[in-house]
This record gives structure tokens, sequence and C-alpha cells, in this order.
């Protein structure tokens, strides 16, 4: 099979990149000195790591283990409760950026990934600044 249809899951050898990911993303969050930002997430990370890493592992083609545990994603419909603003977004997206370059995913993977969260990221904002 070519690259370009192999997923980013099977082009980055597994699930270990995404938990280093999920790890690296949840560490800049816990030290973030906004206190209304770093409020909207829980005091202790295990299971925000877990979350995020199964999610991650799953939409870039790795196995459903998320939506066994969780059921259907919908984030736009879990992200409801948290205020997310433009600047929110981009607090985010930040602390995420950080993360994949920390985690030193490889191109084009990388590309793909901060594709896919601009995107999304910009699809969850629910709140006006
Ligand atoms: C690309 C964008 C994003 C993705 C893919 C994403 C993904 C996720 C996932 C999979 C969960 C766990 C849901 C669950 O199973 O309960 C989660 C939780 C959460 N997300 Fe996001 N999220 C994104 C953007 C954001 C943004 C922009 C914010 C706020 C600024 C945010 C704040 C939170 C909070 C507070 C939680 C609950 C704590 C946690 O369990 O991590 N997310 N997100």
């Amino acid at each position: 099979m070519s690259v370009s249809t192999r997923s980013v899951f099977d082009r980055l050898g597994g699930p270990d990149p995404f938990w280093t990911v999920a790890r690296a993303f949840y560490a800049r969050i816990e030290a973030d000195s906004d206190p209304t930002f770093r409020g909207m997430f829980p005091a202790t990370f295990d299971e925000a790591v877990r979350n995020q890493a199964e999610f991650l592992i799953q939409y870039f083609g790795g196995p459903t283990t998320y939506s066994d545990r969780r059921g259907h994603p919908r984030l736009r419909l879990r992200h409801m409760p948290f205020s997310i603003d433009v600047a929110a977004r981009n607090r985010w997206m930040e602390h995420m950026r950080a993360a994949l370059i920390a985690a030193q995913i490889p191109s084009p993977e990388h590309e793909e990934m901060l594709a896919y969260f601009e995107h999304a990221a910009t699809f969850l904002i629910n709140r006006e600044s």
C-alpha cells in the first residue's frame, strides 16, 4: 500500500507516539498560568491523557478502544460545558502545537495531525469572545 493510503497510525508505527503527544499536551495544560483556561481542565490528568490518547489513536486509524469505552466521540457535545472562545481555542492549539514538536512527530504526519487539530479546534468554538 502506498504511503498516502496508509493511516497516520500505521505510518507512525502504532500507539506510542499518540500517548507521547497526549502526555506532552497535558503537561503543558497542567503548567498553564491562566487560571480561567487551566480551570476548565481537571486537577489530575490520568483519565484526560487516556481519553485524549485513545481518541487520537482511533481518529488516526488505530484500534477503536476510545469508542469501545466512551461511546461515539460527539466532540462538540462533550465540549459544550467548557467556554471555548477564540482565545481558548488558540491557547489549546499552542499547547498542541508544542506537544507535537516535543513528541517529535515526523513529517508529513506532523502536518496532517496539525491540519486536523486546526480544523477541529475551530469547530469546537462554542462561545463568543
Ligand atoms: C482539535 C481540538 C480538540 C480535540 C480533538 C479534543 C478532544 C478531546 C477529547 C477526546 C476529550 C475527552 C472526551 C471524553 O471522552 O470525555 C476532550 C476533553 C476535554 N477537552 Fe478537548 N479537544 C479539542 C479541543 C479543545 C479545546 C479548544 C478546549 C478548550 C479550550 C478543550 C477542552 C477540553 C476539556 C476541558 C476537556 C475535559 C477534560 C478532559 O477529559 O480532557 N478541548 N477533548
